[in-house]
C-alpha cells in the first residue's frame, strides 16, 4: 500500500497542468454503451476511478484500448452479461450510471446496489424513480436492481432532490426513448453539461443541460464521437488552496475558470490573488489571509467536493471560519487527522467551526476518502516537520501523481511504495 510523505514549509512556485475531469470521464465512458462502434475520449486522467470504469465496461463485453486516449469499442455488449457486478459498483458509485444506457439501448441492465458509502447512505433512488418514469419495471433481486424496458418512452419528471448521477443516468436513458422526456430540478453541474454536449455530438436532442429543466427529444440511435475531456474544477481548485497556503505563485494550466466561480469567489474572500490569464489561472498569496464561511451546494454553489480542501485554507487565516455541508452526511472524515495536525476545528452536526492560524505539525495521517486525502496533502505542505500520509490510494481515485505534480514546484513529496497500512 503506498504512502506519500511530504516535509511541509515550502512555498509552491511554478506551473501545474490540470487535467481531464474525473466526474466527466467517468460519465463519458458509460455514455459510450450507448452507441454501437468505437468512441475515442482525449485528455483521460489517469486516476484508479478511470480504470476501474474501464474494467467495468470490460466486464460488459467493451474492448478498451489506451489511457490518455481511450478508445472504448462496444461491439460485444450485446452478447455480455448487462450486469454491473457488486464488486465493481461498491469500490466506486458511478458504476450506477451504466444503468440508464444499458436499459435505453439493450432493454435491461442489472446493476449491484452500491450499499452504504463512507460519505453517507448515497442512495439511488431518484435514478430508479426517473428511469421507472420513463417505463422501465425496476425490482429488486438478491442485492442487485434489474431494470427492463422493450423502449423506454418520454416523460416529464421532476427530482425529489438534486443529483448529479441521477440526472445524468436519466438524461441518458431518455436519449433513446420514444417522444420527449423533461427533467425538472435537474443538477446543473459543468460535468452534466460536459455530458450532454457529448450526446449531442453522438446525434442525441438535448437541450438545457446546465440549467435545471433539461428537454430530450428522444432519437433511434447514436453513433460514436472522438472528444476531448474538460480539465478538472476540483483538481483545479485543489492546487489553487496549495498555492496560496504555501505563500507561492502557481499557474494552473487550462483550469476551467468558468465553472470555478464560486471557488474562486471564497479564495480571493480569504485573500488570494488570482489572474486569468491566457493559458489558465495564476494564483498567488497576498500574504494575509482572512477567515472565510462557506456552505456547499449544489452547482453554481460551492461544491462538496472543494469541502475538505477549503477547511485546511480556513485552518490557516486568523479568526473564525464556519463551513457547512449540505450535500453528505458525515463529510467531516478529515477533521479527527487535521486534529491530530494541529488544527482546531469544531464539528456540530453538518457545520464545522475552524479557529485559526493553525500551525500545523507533520505526523503520520491516514486518507480515508478522496478529497479528505487531499486535505491531509494539503495541511502537509505547509506543516513543520514530516507528515506520513498513508492509503492513498483513495488519493488516487482522483488525483494524477500528486507527487509528480508538485515535486516541480518545490514541493518535497515523495511516495513509497510499500507494505504498511
Ligand atoms: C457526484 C460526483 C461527486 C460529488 C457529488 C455531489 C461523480 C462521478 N461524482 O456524485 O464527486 O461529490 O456529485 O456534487 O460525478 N441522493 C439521493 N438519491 C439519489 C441520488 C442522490 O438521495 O437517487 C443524494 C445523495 O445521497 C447526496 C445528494 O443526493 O446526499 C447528492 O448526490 P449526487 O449528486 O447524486 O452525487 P453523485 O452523483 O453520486
Amino acid at each position: 500500500m503506498d504512502s506519500i510523505v511530504i516535509e511541509g514549509g515550502v512555498p509552491l512556485r511554478g506551473e501545474i497542468q490540470i487535467h481531464g475531469a474525473k466526474n466527466a470521464a467517468l460519465l463519458l465512458q458509460c455514455a459510450a454503451l450507448l452507441a454501437q462502434g468505437t468512441t475515442t475520449l482525449r485528455h483521460v486522467p489517469l486516476l484508479s476511478d478511470v480504470r476501474t470504469m474501464n474494467r467495468l465496461l470490460t466486464h460488459l463485453g467493451c474492448r478498451v484500448e489506451g489511457e490518455r486516449t481511450l478508445a472504448i469499442d462496444t461491439s460485444g455488449v450485446a452478447e455480455g452479461p448487462l450486469s454491473a457486478p457488486y464488486e465493481l459498483v461498491k469500490t466506486m458509485r458511478a458504476s450506477v450510471t451504466v444503468m440508464g444506457p444499458l436499459l435505453a439501448r439493450y432493454g435491461r441492465a442489472r446493476v449491484s446496489l452500491p450499499g452504504g458509502c463512507a460519505i453517507g447512505a448515497r442512495p439511488i433512488d431518484q435514478h430508479l424513480k426517473g428511469l421507472a418514469a420513463l417505463g422501465a419495471e425496476i425490482e429488486l433481486d438478491h442485492g442487485y436492481v434489474v431494470a427492463r424496458a422493450k423502449r423506454l418512452t418520454g416523460a416529464n419528471f421532476v427530482f425529489d432532490k438534486v443529483t448529479v448521477g441521477g440526472t445524468q443516468n436519466v438524461m441518458m436513458a431518455a436519449t433513446l426513448a420514444r417522444g420527449t422526456t423533461v427533467l425538472e430540478n435537474a443538477a446543473r453541474e459543468p460535468e452534466v453539461q460536459e455530458l450532454a454536449i457529448v450526446l449531442n455530438k453522438m446525434g442525441a436532442r438535448i437541450r438545457g443541460a446546465g440549467t435545471s429543466v433539461i428537454e430530450i427529444e428522444g432519437v433511434d440511435e447514436l453513433h460514436p464521437v472522438d472528444h476531448a475531456i474538460l480539465p478538472d474544477r476540483i483538481e483545479a481548485g485543489t492546487y489553487a488552496v496549495a498555492a496560496i497556503i504555501t505563500g507561492g505563485d502557481v499557474l494552473l494550466r487550462d483550469a476551467p475558470v468558468d465553472h470555478m466561480h464560486a471557488v474562486l469567489a471564497k479564495l480571493e474572500e480569504a485573500g488570494a490573488e488570482l489572474r486569468v490569464e491566457p493559458a489558465g489561472l495564476r494564483v498567488r498569496s497576498s500574504g494575509t489571509l482572512r477567515p472565510i464561511d462557506v456552505s456547499t451546494r449544489p452547482h453554481p454553489g460551492f461544491p462538496t467536493d472543494m469541502q475538505a480542501q477549503i477547511m485546511v485554507l480556513a485552518s490557516c487565516a486568523p479568526g473564525r471560519s464556519v463551513i457547512s455541508e449540505t450535500i453528505f452526511e458525515n463529510r467531516f472524515m478529515h477533521v479527527p487527522e487535521l486534529l491530530r495536525m494541529g488544527a482546531d476545528v469544531t464539528v456540530n452536526g453538518s457545520t464545522a467551526v475552524v479557529r485559526g492560524p493553525t500551525r500545523y505539525l507533520g505526523t503520520t495521517v491516514m486518507a480515508t476518502d478522496l478529497r479528505a486525502s487531499a486535505s491531509l496533502v494539503l495541511a502537509g505542505l505547509v506543516a513543520e516537520g514530516r507528515t506520513e500520509i498513508r492509503r492513498v490510494y483513495h488519493l488516487d481515485r482522483g488525483y494524477e501523481a500528486v507527487e509528480r505534480k508538485l515535486a516541480p514546484l518545490g514541493a518535497r513529496i515523495t511516495r513509497y511504495h510499500d507494505a504498511r497500512a
